[in-house]
């Protein structure tokens, strides 16, 4: 009787183990999903800590930037990814890199590409004059350098849109595809249009609802800028900014009088749907 007994609290003991050792794995993968929007790598940081991994010397022909073969001394960019973030627990297909820069500027790419097309974040330039990091960048006539990282690759037709090649960035964030998906119109199959122009030309620069770059100002929250603009000068405003104000930053972006009228019906359109986003 008394060996049963122990016997079955033994078993007891041991189905309690393996449930409540479940429960834990459970609730971690679930917290790095929901966590997925949040997912930031500080390169400034890393660099501190010596978590970069090793330099490697880079040739790029063609290089966008400086329209030449140039050389850097860089480290390896998917290396940083993979090494800092457990992928394994990361919907890759489904996931945006989005490149933060000094100035608010945030390109992105589809993850997949980023890992597969061999990147590099350069932090110094072999042909920069001594003393300093960078030969000049000459960009709307203002003069700049590519601190404190300029992404490149070795590998990559230079002319393929696809592929991003930031300068001056300092963070990568992976963020769900979905993130978009809550600036996508669901009810109004007309402004389709101005809102895939404005995922393609606007949104590295520009948030709604949160969502977005801030290199420009936010476009719809709490004001929409159809709320206090004339709708002629804003479509007007959006092929041409320079002729409405002295020393724009925002770029002639060739689009059509056309397509600017599109974006704006969406601009109306989301003015219609705002939500602060915490991100
Ligand atoms: C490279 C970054 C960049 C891109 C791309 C960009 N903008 Fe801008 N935009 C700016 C900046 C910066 C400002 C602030 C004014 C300035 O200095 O040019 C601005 C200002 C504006 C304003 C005026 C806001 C106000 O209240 O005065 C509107 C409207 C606007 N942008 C719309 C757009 C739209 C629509 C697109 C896409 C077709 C776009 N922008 C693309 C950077 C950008």
């Amino acid at each position: 009787m008394k060996i049963v007994k122990i016997h079955s609290i033994l078993f007891c003991v041991f189905i309690l183990g393996f449930i409540s050792c479940n429960q834990k794995k459970e609730q971690k993968i679930e917290q790095t999903v929901n966590a997925q929007a949040e997912i930031i790598l500080d390169l400034l940081d890393l660099q501190k800590k010596n978590k970069l991994g090793k330099d490697t010397l880079v040739i790029v022909e063609n290089d966008p930037v400086y329209h030449k073969t140039k050389k850097y001394l860089a480290v390896n960019a998917s290396a940083i990814v993979k090494k800092e973030i457990d992928l394994s627990k990361v919907d890759i297909k489904n996931t945006l890199i989005v490149f933060e820069c000094i100035d608010g500027y945030k390109p992105e790419m589809p993850l997949e590409l980023f890992l597969k097309a061999k990147p590099y974040l350069a932090f110094k330039d072999i042909d920069a004059a001594k003393g300093s990091n960078w030969e000049r960048i000459i960009k709307d006539g203002n003069e700049m350098n590519a601190d404190p990282f300029y992404l490149v690759y070795t590998s990559v037709p230079t002319d393929n849109q696809e592929y991003k090649w930031p300068y001056n960035v300092i963070k990568f964030q992976l963020v769900s595809k979905n993130i978009n998906n809550a600036l996508k119109p669901i009810d109004d199959e007309k402004v389709t249009k101005g809102f895939v122009l404005y995922q393609k030309q606007c949104i590295t620069c520009h948030a709604i609802n949160g969502i977005g770059g801030e290199m420009g100002p936010e476009l719809n929250y709490p004001k929409s800028v159809t709320e206090y603009w004339k709708e002629n000068e804003l479509v007007d405003y959006i092929v041409n900014p320079a002729s409405f104000r002295n020393k724009v930053k925002m770029p002639t972006l060739g689009i059509t009088k056309q397509q600017s009228q599109e974006i704006v019906d969406y601009l109306k359109y989301m003015s219609e749907h705002k939500k602060v986003n915490s991100n």
